[in-house]
Parts: structure tokens; C-alpha cells; sequence
């Protein structure tokens, strides 16, 4: 067995054991990032029934069934991703695009005018190479920063992934002076040893 396959292997291996897998298998959901949000969720209640949610990087769709859960039955979810997402709802709509693309913008507006909530667990594809994935990664949440801030309500919400770095608190302070209240969390189900932490932003000031 070649060493790239073993490796593949272990960490399909891993992922069995991981009791987050296991729970989203059980229940039916796309990701195991859904319990990021649901603990997200449970903290802060940011989603409500009837709001207009968008969330960036949505594939496979994990945020998008918490977030549909919340919303219902008049609300609505639009999930952008560049790679496909394959969920059947009436109160789903999927976009696929490219946040940096001025295009994506202009499709996620003529859905809606102004959302309440938006969510961005977006992820560059990992090099392995911690500097330049932080990068890349902090490039995506200015974009996912600047999208809220042309389609966001007064008074929304923005939830980020944020990969944490030399960039990070920069990039913090971004999101400080637009909304009035902010968090830095470590949801249970990120795992330990990744970098991955989540900013949760209140209150858009407009
Ligand atoms: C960690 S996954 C999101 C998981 C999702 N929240 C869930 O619950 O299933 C990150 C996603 O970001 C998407 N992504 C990365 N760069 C993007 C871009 N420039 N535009 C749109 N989506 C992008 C990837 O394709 C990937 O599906």
C-alpha cells in the first residue's frame, strides 16, 4: 500500500471513531459542523423563526439543516458554495458561486434585499501549510465581512470561521467596528488541536 493511501486510511479510520461523525451519521446530517452551530445556536439564539439567513461556504449542508430547523415554516435559507450541495427544501434556495466573484453578490441580493442572520464557515482547500492556509482563510472572511455588510439588516448577525493567526485580530477588529457586540468561541465539536475558532458578531450597526 502506497504511503499517500495509508495515510487516507488512518484518517478515514479516525473519522469513524469521532463521536461528532457518529452523531451526524445517526441524525442525518450532512457535517459534523452542524454541532458547531448548534452550540453556537444554543449560546446565542441568533436564528429565529422567519429569518432570511445566508450562508457562505454551505457545502455539504450541515449549517444549512440547523439553520432551515430554526427558520421555519416561513423563513429561509440561501447557501452559496462553489461545490455542490445537494438539499431539497422549499425554504432552501442554493447558489453556486464564488464569494470573491462580484456575480455571487449580485445573485445573493436579488433573492433577498437584506438578511437577518449571516453564517460563513468558509474554507480555503488545505495546503498542509499553516501560514499560507491561515492566509487564505482570513482572505475569505473579509470576504464573507464585506458580502454582510452589503446584505445584512440593522441589528443582524454574522457568524465566521475564522482560522486563528497573526491575521486573526486584525481581522477582529474589522468585525468590532461594524457590529456592536462580539465573541470569540471554540465550539466542543471543533476539534482541539485545529486553529479553527468561530466569531460571533451582534448587532450590525448599518
Ligand atoms: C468547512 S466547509 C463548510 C461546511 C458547512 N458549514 C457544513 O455545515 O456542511 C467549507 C466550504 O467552503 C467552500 N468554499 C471555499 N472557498 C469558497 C469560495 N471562494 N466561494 C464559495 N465557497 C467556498 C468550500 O467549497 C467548502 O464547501
Amino acid at each position: 500500500m502506497s504511503e499517500g493511501l495509508s495515510l487516507k486510511k488512518r484518517w478515514i479510520e479516525k473519522r469513524k471513531r469521532d463521536q461528532f461523525y457518529k452523531k451526524a451519521r445517526e441524525l442525518g446530517y450532512k457535517s459534523r459542523a452542524a454541532f458547531k452551530l448548534k452550540e453556537i445556536q444554543r449560546r446565542f439564539k441568533i436564528i429565529k423563526a422567519g429569518y432570511r439567513v445566508l450562508d457562505l461556504g454551505a457545502a455539504p449542508g450541515g449549517w444549512v439543516q440547523v439553520s432551515l430547523e430554526h427558520v421555519k415554516p416561513d423563513g429561509s435559507v440561501v447557501g452559496v458554495d462553489i461545490k455542490d450541495l445537494k438539499i431539497v427544501d422549499p425554504n432552501f434556495i442554493y447558489i453556486k458561486g464564488d464569494v470573491k466573484e462580484e456575480n455571487t453578490l449580485t445573485r445573493i441580493l436579488s433573492i433577498h434585499s437584506q438578511y437577518d442572520v449571516v453564517l460563513s464557515d468558509l474554507s480555503p482547500n488545505l495546503t498542509g501549510i499553516w501560514s499560507l492556509d491561515h492566509e487564505r482563510q482570513i482572505d475569505l472572511c473579509y470576504e464573507a465581512l464585506n458580502i454582510s455588510s452589503k446584505v445584512l439588516r440593522r441589528g443582524g448577525s454574522l457568524v465566521l470561521k475564522v482560522f486563528d493567526g497573526p491575521r486573526s485580530r486584525e481581522f477582529a477588529e474589522a468585525c468590532k467596528s461594524r457590529f456592536k457586540k462580539f465573541y470569540r468561541i471554540k465550539p466542543k465539536a471543533s476539534r482541539k488541536k485545529s486553529s479553527e475558532m468561530y466569531f460571533v458578531c451582534l448587532v450590525f450597526k448599518g
